[in-house]
């Protein structure tokens, strides 16, 4: 065991791990581009983006400029009573490709509290008119992140148990499949209409965590008009599908309805520092400004509107908006597609795809985020130099958009031969 190996069991407590029974963790020391490099030589392709981050690839040297200068000019400062250029310009960039209803942005530090800051305000927001309001919907199977309001709005089980008896309730509507859609919308039209609800909180389009599980964007499109019709404030979290992952910039482009709240961290700053944002429209912020400083909204972080972290997200956006940023989402979703119809017809297989993400889900009874299927394909894949988390039976792609069209290939190589071990598919 190497000397970083083993002071890392003395010392260490990773996330989402079982450590007793856990493998003991690679040992990465270097990256680049779509390469994860380890200290005992090996290569890994990054296929899964770093926990779902990294979106131009690792070591891209316009966010290491950025990064610098930044720390050339100020490193951190307090962010309440104070502000600076990299923060007013990532906000006005984050805006300039919002629809154009957003006009104010919060910020924060990850997903999680992005979620918990558009929490807040929805709440906040009725609060401060003196319409108290204390339901909100949510959809089964949703995750929204690891501190407490992400948790009570997500869906319920062995990830939050032990801290159940602490969420606050929260209603949930079915995982919106084909066939229950029209009969959704009823029962969302029934609990709006009792005038009690704050907000509706959704992933748009994808359930990452879930398994990477999609819906229709007709429904997304109906379920937000039919909030706004009754003035319930629709929140959209984005910490995941935003920046080009479903095929457009964010999961609300493919509709034409926009919700109230936006929540956006992951590949905001490229994947490379932490950084969350929960933009809201003009409407929401003007219900916090009042004479009382208690209508404020009372948030914030030690690290609130970092800098270094500002300075990287707005050197990120800029490279989205150059071509090669969509040429290459283009491309990875077109061999998707390709590898998508190379799979089709096999009964033990669901495969889905939107963009940039293709899941393949091996159909098992009691099959969950547990299921062995993933310690064993884990293991197999990073045997093949790549690594891929499957989210329990369902293993999933969204590599970073520097991936080549070799190392795709290299990648839906490795799952084919997964699935040919299992018998699940043959003629490889
Ligand atoms: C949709 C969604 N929301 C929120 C989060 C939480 O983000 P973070 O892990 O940065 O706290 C995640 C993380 O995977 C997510 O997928």
């Amino acid at each position: 065991m190497s000397t970083i190996l083993s002071s890392d069991k003395k010392h260490v407590w990773h996330p989402f791990t079982q450590i007793q029974t856990a493998p003991v963790p690679l040992v990465i020391v270097k990256a680049e581009g779509s390469v994860l490099y380890a200290e005992d030589g090996k290569e890994y392709l990054d296929c899964n983006s770093s926990w779902w981050v990294n979106i131009h690839g690792h070591g891209k040297k316009e966010l290491k400029e950025a990064l610098i200068n930044q720390f050339d000019a100020i490193d951190h400062v307090i962010f309440a009573g104070v502000t600076h250029p990299k923060a007013v310009e990532l906000s006005e960039k984050v805006l300039s490709i919002l629809p154009k209803n957003f006009s104010k942005v919060f910020f924060s530090d990850d997903g999680s509290t992005a979620v918990e800051v558009a929490l807040k305000m929805a709440f906040q927001y009725w609060f401060n008119q003196n319409k108290p309001k204390k339901r909100i919907l949510a959809l089964e199977g949703a995750y929204h992140g690891d501190t407490f309001g992400a948790m009570s709005i997500s869906q319920r089980g062995y990830f939050n148990e032990p801290f159940e008896h602490l969420f606050f309730s929260v209603d949930y509507l079915p995982f919106p499949t084909i066939d229950k859609e029209t009969g959704l919308l009823i029962q969302a039209k029934n609990l709006f209409e009792t005038n009690e609800f704050a907000a509706i909180i959704l992933e748009p389009l994808i359930q990452g965590s879930a398994g990477m599980c999609m819906y229709s964007a007709d429904f997304l499109q109906k379920i937000t008009a039919l909030a706004k019709s009754f003035g319930v404030l629709v929140i959209f979290d984005e910490v995941m599908t935003g920046w080009g992952r479903t095929g457009e910039m964010f999961a609300m482009n493919h509709i034409t309805e926009t919700p109230d709240i936006v929540c956006l961290s992951k590949g905001l700053t490229g994947g490379v520092l932490p950084l969350g944002l929960t933009v809201a429209t003009e409407n929401i912020f003007n219900a916090f400004l009042a004479e009382e400083k208690t209508k404020a909204l009372l948030h914030g972080h030690s690290f609130t509107g970092n800098p270094l972290a500002c300075a990287v997200a707005c050197a990120s956006i800029e490279l989205t908006q150059q071509s090669k940023f969509k040429d290459n989402i283009q491309r990875i979703s077109a061999k998707h597609t390709q590898f998508k119809v190379s799979l089709e017809g096999i009964k033990s297989l669901e495969v889905r795809q939107l963009g940039t993400i293709i899941a393949i889900e091996i159909k098992q009874t009691n099959a969950d985020y547990f299921s062995s299927i993933r310690d064993e394909a884990y293991q197999y894949f990073l045997d093949r130099g790549l690594l891929i988390r499957p989210l329990g039976n369902i293993i999933f792609l969204n590599p970073p958009y520097s991936t080549t069209d070799e190392q795709l290939a290299k990648m839906y190589e490795g799952i084919k031969g997964f699935l040919a071990s299992k018998e699940l598919i043959f003629n490889i």
